[in-house]
């Protein structure tokens, strides 16, 4: 299945990215923990070289524990500060306090050093569409802040939010663009929904999700749906789900899309579990002994 579909703006994103950081000294990215490959793109490796870097784990509440540690650990080998974040709930966000000033010490030491005392870290959220940017910023922001702009040194017009005496963010988060020349990540992008329904065959997306939760999540599917037999092919499964559910068309026939819409949105919500859906290559991934779900 190959998903084309590209917001034209994009070049303009990147060009009024390429602006915005030079102003800061730290990028936040955040990633979609189910998919933390195809949901975002190495090209803000290229624009933010140089810069702190922190990559958060968003939506962790609805990806694996034990993979969202893999992860952790992946990011982390690669020279990123790492946190896990649910930016609806809030959970985890506290640390990032703390993970910022982490990330930015030889910056506050390089700033000591020459008598600069009290400037406090500059950073901007950026991320692929869909990701939680917005409610990041609301979460982390908080109403307690303040905005602040037009200062003396930051370009005119940005509104910075003062989050405390330490840290300043760029109001507006910079958006980054999904690669969809790889047929695989606009797929992943759709099966968790960052990409509107209406241009895919959900019956298709169905299938595909069947056939990664029957490899990598044994039972899942049997626990929910009754009388699936999990060692049939994909499209078999799916009737067998809307057998499960009675999901029928008029005549009596079973309704596929129905029941693919009906186990999409189930995945999606979270009712099937806690699930990731893509995994670091094997030599990357360092799992410690014993760990599970
Ligand atoms: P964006 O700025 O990057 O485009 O993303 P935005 O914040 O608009 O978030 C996109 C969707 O993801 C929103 O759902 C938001 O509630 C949800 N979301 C963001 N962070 C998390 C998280 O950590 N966990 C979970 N479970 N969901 C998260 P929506 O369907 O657009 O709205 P709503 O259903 O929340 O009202």
């Amino acid at each position: 299945m190959n998903i084309q579909w590209y917001p034209g703006h994009m070049t303009k994103a990147k060009r009024a990215m390429q602006e915005d950081i030079k102003l800061i000294d730290l990028v936040i990215e955040l990633v979609d923990a189910r998919i933390p490959f195809s949901s975002r793109n190495p090209d803000i490796d290229e624009l933010g070289k140089n810069k702190a870097r922190l990559i958060l784990l968003n939506k962790s509440d609805l990806a694996s524990e034990k993979y969202n540690a893999v992860w952790e650990n992946y990011f982390q080998k690669k020279g990123c500060y790492v946190v896990k974040v649910n930016s609806k709930s809030g959970a985890g966000v506290k640390n990032v306090h703390t993970v910022i000033q982490e990330a930015c010490k030889e910056k506050i030491e390089r700033d000591r050093r020459r008598g600069i005392l009290n400037r406090p870290v500059r950073a901007m959220v950026v991320g692929i569409p869909n990701v939680g940017k917005s409610t990041f910023i609301n979460t982390f922001a908080g109403k307690a802040c303040t905005k602040t702009g037009n200062k003396p040194g930051v370009t005119k017009g940005k509104q910075w939010i003062r989050l405390n005496k330490n840290v300043e963010l760029l109001d507006t988060p910079g958006i980054l663009w999904p690669k969809f020349e790889d047929p695989t990540v606009g797929l992943r992008l759709a099966l968790i929904g960052s990409i509107r329904d209406e241009i895919l065959n959900i019956t298709e997306m169905a299938c595909e999700l069947i056939g990664i939760l029957t490899e990598h999540y044994s039972g899942v599917i049997k626990e929910r749906y009754e009388g699936v037999d999990e060692t049939k092919k994909a499209a078999e499964i799916l009737y067998d789900i809307a057998k499960s559910r009675a999901c029928l068309l008029k005549g009596g026939e079973y309704d596929f899309d129905k029941a693919a819409a009906l186990f999409m949105e189930e995945f999606r919500s979270g009712k099937l579990g806690r699930i990731t859906l893509e995994f670091p290559k094997e030599e990357d991934s360092v799992q410690k002994k014993g760990e599970s779900d």
